[in-house]
């Protein structure tokens, strides 16, 4: 088989995905449409070359404008219905997704609005499919630690259905030590928690992120390679990583796919994982950042099936569930 063949047809899980990041053009205008919202584009077409970024805070500008045609239930039902049905056409069989609820409730959207949209879709997808899935969900970093407290505190009747709390938005300037006392609070809850640090954001954000906030995983993370020390650290804890290739190349992480270094950290023993962040923005969902890890760096048989292992290791499904599933990649 060959390795493209392999990627489609291994069952795969997701770990770093924002479900307002998988709103696509044509789903953008069509909700315009519907809501008589006028977007400062004239074609789906003019959408897509909107899509250039020059860094973070460039695409984040376009990622909460275009958030803004979500209104009502059947748009956020009608956003994870479309992830979710690309998920089975991907094959990915268990997805851990991010939502952002101050990008909604800033505009007067309510978790009334958008968790009943949210978990029709899922239980339909669960359902007809059988994929399964987790919530995360996401304080925006930008924002003050008491409104983060304030969403938490919102949230309270949906907590049965949230797996984990995250934190993303605009890293620089806003380390993780911002948001500590929020998330003492989350631990004391009982919720898994998850941190982008280390995209733009240096090193000591990681750090901070494993020490402070207590995270039982790292999104993105890419930047632990600058600092000796902390790479071992990751390496020994086996602390995962949901690194985002396709993603650090559209926001300038990196400027060229062949200077990825997420098989050097793969090879080095970290528990690194391949995920697509914002797939409609950054130009592919979860197949295509496996598939040009293969064009640009190589990837191996081996090297795939280790990072598809990796992201089964490093989710929060039960463990006999990871078991079954690793199981599966090991025979393919
Ligand atoms: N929100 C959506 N995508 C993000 C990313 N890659 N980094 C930080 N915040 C985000
Ligand atoms: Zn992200």
């Amino acid at each position: 088989m060959s390795i493209s063949t392999l990627i489609k047809t291994l069952p795969k899980t997701e770990l770093h995905l924002h479900i307002e990041g998988s709103l696509e053009p044509a789903l953008m205008w069509q909700l315009a449409g519907k809501h008589n919202i006028d977007l400062p584009y004239d074609s789906v077409a003019a959408i897509e070359a909107a899509y250039q970024f020059s860094d973070l805070q460039s695409f984040l500008d376009i990622y909460y404008a275009g958030a803004d045609v979500l209104r009502d239930e059947d748009d956020f039902y009608q956003l994870m219905w479309a992830y979710l049905s690309r998920c089975r056409e991907e094959n990915i069989v268990h997805t851990e997704i991010m939502f952002d609820p101050q990008t909604h409730t800033e505009r007067g959207i309510g978790y009334d609005i958008f968790m009943p949209g949210f978990l029709r879709a899922i239980e339909q997808a669960k359902t007809e499919w059988g994929i399964s899935v987790q919530l995360i969900l996401s304080f925006l970093r930008h924002l003050s630690e008491e409104e983060a407290f304030d969403t938490l505190a919102l949230a309270e009747t949906w907590y049965p259905h949230i797996s984990a709390i995250g934190l993303d938005s605009s890293e620089l300037g806003h380390p993780p030590e911002k948001f500590k006392r929020v998330f003492d609070k989350v631990r004391a809850l009982g919720f898994k928690i998850v941190a982008h640090a280390g995209e733009e954001g240096p090193a000591d954000y990681i750090w901070q992120a494993l020490d402070l906030l207590q995270v039982d995983r790292i999104d993105h993370g890419v930047r632990c390679q600058e600092d000796p020390a902390l790479l071992e650290r990751v390496k020994q804890e086996q602390i995962p990583l949901t690194v985002c290739p396709l993603s650090n190349l559209k926001l300038k992480v990196i400027d060229d796919m062949r200077q990825h270094n997420i098989l050097q950290l793969l090879d080095a023993g970290l528990l690194v994982t391949v995920n697509s962040d914002d797939p409609t923005y950054f130009g592919g969902y979860l197949n295509e950042n496996y598939e040009q890890l293969h064009q640009a760096l190589g990837m191996n048989e081996a090297q795939l099936k280790a990072l598809v292992i990796n992201s089964f290791k490093a989710s929060f499904l039960p463990e006999t569930e990871k078991q079954q599933w690793i199981a599966k990649v090991d025979a393919l």
